[in-house]
């Protein structure tokens, strides 16, 4: 079983990173194969705290090569800012591969990402003001810039030329704002391409051979699936594919070179920024879960909203996503509440479906049918055994599992590497 995709089957944030950290200890390659500095993956060791938003968790493992591929969209100040900052801390950062495909966040990205959300007023997606959006647009639009381009002093120039003539009209005419100046942007970007240049590589066919190799390979999904471009909550979503076969369209393999697909589930639910959400709690219970499971954003630190676990979307997400096991992370956040929730369908205008609608303004109507469970007031954060679990916990997971219909692999009981239960290790090998 050489390759492994590791995906997020909520809104983010489910702490992929800890589990791609895990699965990656064995690999010989880990690819980020969609997103940007958006994602925040936090990866502890030792108690030592490590927060990626370009680069692969992977990277922090000697002997790993890490790979940024074509689906990825890269700010390179972010990323130099990222080589530094774990340099600094003594990790060299030689087995590094970036696409020449992926696109370039650049400055107008940023400041229309910002100025197109200011415009919507109360109607805002809430983005993460990266300009992700802004960036992939222009990709699909034909008219972005691509990592090739920008290390390629003549090419970017005219590039960027070309791009800001047009910007530089939207931003003075239609948002009032000032136009940018090429040749400050040249000269910063120029300094980041110099940084970066010498791990720009053909990722498509170091990953292809890799493959072909048998070697091991994990695939780190960024975001979650229910903010996919096409399975999310659109337009709540972000703008890249976010599920299992992203790793396809975003790397340059085909589906069959997919081998096991983990996705990552908290045992309850988090949303950041706007859009609907059926198990929100704007309540006592829901501040007490964003507390103790410190539910404030990794790239924006903007406080998460917390709710139940929903199975319906969980079972949606894992069916898109073809999920073969669950991990499930931070059962110990529910500790200590009497008891716990896990929605088992919606109810509809009276009626019950326990499918998850593919026209997510329904959500609007939807109303969470709820399965009660006693809770368990233990510490479980030392817990590494499944046996060791109380059994109000057991029969949690067992019952989250049932209801998904997917076998959960492990349990999370805190952000430490070592803070994990294993139930099916096979299913992680790689
Ligand atoms: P964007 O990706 O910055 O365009 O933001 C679009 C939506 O996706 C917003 O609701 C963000 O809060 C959300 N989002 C993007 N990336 C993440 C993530 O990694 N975790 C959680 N939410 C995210």
């Amino acid at each position: 079983m050489p390759s492994i995709v590791v995906v997020g089957l909520q809104w983010g944030d489910e702490a992929k990173g800890k589990v791609v950290d895990y699965v990656s200890q064995d690999a010989d390659v880990v690819v980020r194969y969609n997103g940007g500095n958006n994602a925040g993956h936090t990866v502890v060791i030792d108690g030592e705290v490590f927060k990626f938003h370009t680069l692969p968790v992977g990277a922090l493992n000697p002997g790993v090569m890490s790979v940024i591929t074509d689906g990825v969209v890269i700010d390179p100040g972010v990323l130099s800012s990222e080589l530094d900052g774990l340099e600094s801390r003594g990790f060299h950062i030689e087995n590094l591969k970036i696409s020449g495909c992926a696109h370039v966040i650049m400055p107008y990205h940023k400041l229309l990402d910002k100025l197109e959300e200011e415009s919507k007023g109360e109607k805002k997606i809430g983005t993460t003001g990266r300009g992700i959006g802004p960036c992939y647009a222009d990709k699909v639009s034909r008219v972005g810039i691509r990592i090739s381009e920008l290390v390629v002093p003549e090419l970017f120039r005219s590039r960027l030329e070309d791009a800001l003539a047009v910007k530089n009209r939207i931003l003075t005419s239609v948002y009032g704002a000032e136009a940018l100046d090429v040749d400050q942007i040249f000269d910063e970007y120029s300094a980041y391409a110099c940084r970066i240049a010498g791990y720009v590589a053909d990722t498509a066919h170091i990953v292809s051979d890799a493959a072909r190799l048998g070697k091991k390979i994990v695939f780190e999904g960024a975001h979650g699936t229910l903010l996919d471009i096409d399975h999310g909550t659109y337009p709540y979503v972000t703008s890249s594919h976010v599920t299992a076969g992203g790793a396809c369209i975003g790397t340059g393999i085909g589906p069959t070179q997919i081998d096991r697909v983990i996705g990552v589930a908290k045992s309850y639910t988090t949303r950041v920024g706007e859009g609907w959400f059926p198990t929100e709690l704007c309540d006592e219970t829901g501040n007490y879960i964003r507390e103790r499971g410190k539910e404030y954003g990794t790239t924006t630190g903007r406080p998460r909203r917390c709710g139940w676990f929903d199975a319906v979307a969980v079972k949606f997400t894992a069916m898109v996503n073809s999920a073969d096991a669950i991990a499930l992370i931070s059962l110990d956040v529910l500790s200590g509440l009497e008891t716990v929730r896990v929605c088992k369908a919606y109810e509809i205008d009276g009626s019950v479906t326990p499918l998850f609608p593919s026209n997510p303004y329904i959500l609007e109507k939807c109303r969470p049918v709820y399965e009660e469970l006693p809770g368990w007031s233990d510490d479980i954060s030392g817990v590494r055994k499944f046996d060791d679990l109380p059994e109000n916990a057991k029969n949690y997971v067992e019952y989250v599992s049932q209801a998904l219909g997917v076998p959960v692999a492990l349990v999370s009981v805190g952000r430490g590497r070592e803070q994990t239960v294993m139930v099916r290790p096979d299913l992680l090998q790689i």
